[in-house]
Parts: structure tokens; sequence; C-alpha cells
């Protein structure tokens, strides 16, 4: 059993009712737009917002800050060798310059890309370079109520359909997220992994793993998918990892590191690693550092070693668990099972009196920080214009961040915003930003 001992303290202050009225009405009702020393439990993300372990702050006054074959490089490749079986590692700032040096090189005009479910900035950057992301995720993934150990899977048989309809040719990657962030957090069996990289094998595309999460993952392997019953979830990131070609990562989640990322390569793909390099070079930096400070690759290194301890790993999927039973004890519709870093709110539901039009994620979002002071970002109607989505509002559980009397104050805070639902109004935007796909992380709303 872990627990940990804090000893860095960071006071954070619950601003009084009227504090917190005045606070949201001059953020636009925007909740990325709060001062964060206004918000009390801050679920906004559980990316590079984790608590770093004394060992990672003892191994960042190591940083070596050499700009070429810095020793900090080293120690981060070991320990993406030792963690995830690749040793052909290339830093980046964060995931998506991570993904940027990738797809960069992987992705032309006119080319399909099939993902899982593409994450925002994945399908961001498919764009970017001409391409159109395609998603496969398994039915399942879409019913927030079906009982599914793995709603995070792709679904190979719609891949392949969609090969036929556009040509093995044009589809030069298959991408797979593990866990499934747009798919409420889902993981992503090992079975499953091995029917994608067969899949990828037979169109000669090249397999991607984006491994934000994967220590997450291989928890619920080990503990869902029968054959991985007595292993450790170490053992079933490297099985996981092992059948990817490439890795794209962003170290802000299961590097338990507050930046960083990477691409890492398997052996005889040197072609791509040689592009990967070159690339870096343009966009990031010299390729042994990528973007960050020797002692960021400092922190890295140590972090992933932390991320595959089953006892964090059981600490860590505990406390979301926590969080989704408040909240599901206080009236909310919530996805379940319940994912490996967040709890989803199905805000339709729960404010079924509130229009699509009038974003009811974003009134229940509001309405969390007005009550209580709980900052949480809506992934519905207002986040993805353009996309049918169910109206989902997300609270991301920050790594050995909080305690059990936060994930009470969050349900307590649901609680009394649950009882009051029927007088909760929608919004309307007032101003928005050129690009609409990024208009949630600063478009200005109004209570209609
Ligand atoms: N891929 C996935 C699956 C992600 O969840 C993220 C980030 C990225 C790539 C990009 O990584 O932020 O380091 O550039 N997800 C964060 C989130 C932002 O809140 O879910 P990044």
């Amino acid at each position: 059993m872990r627990s940990y001992a804090t000893r860095m303290a960071t006071p954070a202050d619950l601003p009084d009712r009227e504090e917190r009225a005045a606070a949201l009405e001059a953020a636009g009702y925007n909740l990325f737009d709060l001062d964060a020393d206004r918000v009390f439990v801050d679920l906004l993300t559980d990316s590079g917002t984790g608590t770093m372990s004394d060992a990672q702050w003892a191994a960042l006054h190591r940083g070596d800050e050499s700009y070429a074959g810095s020793s900090s490089f080293r120690r981060l490749r070991e320990a993406v060798d030792d963690v995830m079986g690749f040793d052909r590692v290339v830093p980046a700032h964060q995931g998506r310059g991570a993904e940027n040096v990738l797809y960069g090189t992987l992705v032309a005009e006119g080319d399909r890309v099939l993902n899982n479910t593409h994450f925002d900035t994945t399908r961001a950057h498919v764009a970017a370079n001409g391409g159109e992301a395609v998603d496969c995720p398994v039915p399942a993934a879409r019913d927030p109520d079906a009982d599914d150990p793995f709603k995070g899977n792709f679904d190979v048989e719609a891949g392949r359909a969609r090969v036929e309809e556009v040509g093995a040719e044009n589809v030069p990657v298959v991408v797979l997220t593990i866990t499934n962030n747009s798919a409420a957090g889902q993981p992503v069996s090992v079975a499953n992994t091995r029917e994608v990289a067969a899949f990828a094998d037979d169109i000669d595309a090249t397999f991607v793993i984006d491994a934000c999460r994967f220590a997450e993952n291989a928890h619920f392997v080990a503990e869902r998918e029968a054959e991985f019953a007595d292993a450790s979830a170490a053992e079933v990131a490297r099985e996981q990892l092992g059948y990817a070609d490439a890795l794209v990562m962003s170290a802000k989640k299961d590097g338990l590191s507050n930046v960083g990322g990477f691409v890492a390569v398997d052996d005889g793909l040197d072609d791509l690693l040689e592009r990967v390099k070159q690339r870096t070079i343009l966009y990031e930096g010299f390729p042994t550092y990528g973007g960050l400070a020797g002692r960021d690759l400092e922190a890295m290194a140590v972090g992933l070693r932390e991320a595959v301890e089953d006892d964090y790993l059981a600490h860590r999927v505990e406390q979301v668990a926590t969080l989704g039973a408040e909240l599901a004890a206080a009236g909310l519709p919530i996805y379940e099972p319940i994912g490996g870093h967040a709890v989803y709110v199905d805000a339709g539901a729960a404010l079924d009196h509130i229009s699509t039009a009038a974003f009811p994620g974003q009134a229940l979002a509001c309405e969390l920080y007005l009550e209580g002071g709980v900052r949480t970002v809506e992934l519905g109607s207002f986040a993805f214009p353009e996309t049918k989505r169910p109206e989902y509002v997300r609270l991301a559980v920050p790594r050995r961040t909080y305690h059990r009397e936060h994930f009470e104050h969050v349900g307590e805070t649901a609680t009394a915003v649950v009882e009051r639902a029927d007088e909760l109004a929608g919004f309307e935007i007032v101003d928005e930003p050129p690009m609409r796909e990024l208009r949630h992380f600063s478009a200005d709303l109004r209570p209609l």
C-alpha cells in the first residue's frame, strides 16, 4: 500500500462566493481565463500538474546542461529503454512538440491517419500536415454505461473498412492512444494492441503508440486481462509498447514531470530516426535536449521509473475512483467504468433542460467553480464545435497532489449543484477566436 507524505506545502484558499462570482465574470465565463490562485481544487487537467517526488527533485541538481551529448540525456535514454523497451529516443519540449516532429515526417497531403481516437493536438497535427484524422473507436466507447473492460480499444474491422475505401497507400500511419483520453481515459488491451500491430503491418503503415498514459493503461491490463493476471504493470508496459514502431510521449502525464516529452523509434527504422532528428533540430533543439533543460531530462528519467511502480499506480487509480464515487453519490451521471486519469460527467443528461446550443457542459463547469472553487473542463459542444460528442465535463486528477478531503469537497460541491440543477441556465458565446476548434481556450461567454 502506498501513500505520500507532503513536504512542500502550497496554500490553497477558497475565495468567498462574491469573489468567485466576480472572478468568473471577469474571466468571461471561461475557466481557462481564471487566475489559478482563485481556484481551490484544480481538476482542469492531469498534464504537468502533478507533484514530483523527492528523488526527482534530487535528480534535478544533477542536470547536465551541455548543449550536445549531455549525460542527463543518457540517463533519460536508459530509463526509456528499461521502462519502455526503446533505446532510440529524441526528446521534445512536450507531447505536441513530439507530435509535430513525428507526424511532420510521416504524414503528407491527402493521407489518412487512423487512431482509436485522436486527441485534439494529434488531430490538429494530422490536419496541419494536410492529412485527415479518422477515429476508429469500438462501439462500446460511445456508451457511458456499457460494461466492458477495454472501451479504449481500436475497432480493427472499422479500420480495415476505411482502408478498403481509401487504399492502403493513403494510410501511412496507424496510431493507438493508450489510455484513450478522448474516450474517457479508457484502457486498451494487449490483445487489441497485437491486432492493431498486425493490421498496420498488413497495410505497410507505421504503427505509433501515443504512450502518454501507458502506465495507467498497463495497470488496467494487469487487473483485467486474464493473460496478465500475474504480471506487474512494468512487465505489461514493456510487452504492450514492444509492438509499436514508434512511440510519441508527453512526459507531463506518465512521465510524472511538469514538462517534457519524446519520440522513441524501434531498432531498424534508421531512416525514420534520422528524419525525426533532423526535424527536431529545426523545431525543438539539438536531439540530445529537444527544447528542455538537462534537469528536465533528469526529472523525466526518474519519473518514468516511478510511474510503473505497482503501489504508485494502485494509489493513483484509487484516487480517480474515489472522485468518481463522490460524484456518483452526488447524483451526477458519470462515464463507467471510471478511467485512469479523470472522471467524465455527462452534463447533457445532468442538465437536460439546457439545449446543446446553450452548452450544458459549460453551465455545469461554471457552476462547480461558483459553488466550490472547483475548476474542470468542458469537452462537449463548446470545445468541439464541429464534432458531435456527448456533453462531457472532465474532472482530471493531478498525480500525487490531492487528498481525500479534496475529493470530499468536490463531492459536497457537486451535491449542492445537483440540488439546484433545474435553476441553472445555459450560455452563449460573445467573442470567439478565428480558429473555432481552439475556441474553448479563449472564447468569452455570457449566461443566458
Ligand atoms: N496525446 C494525448 C493522448 C494527450 O492527452 C495529450 C495532452 C497530448 C497528446 C499532448 O501532450 O499536452 O504534452 O503537448 N493532453 C492534455 C489533457 C493537455 O489535458 O488531456 P502535451
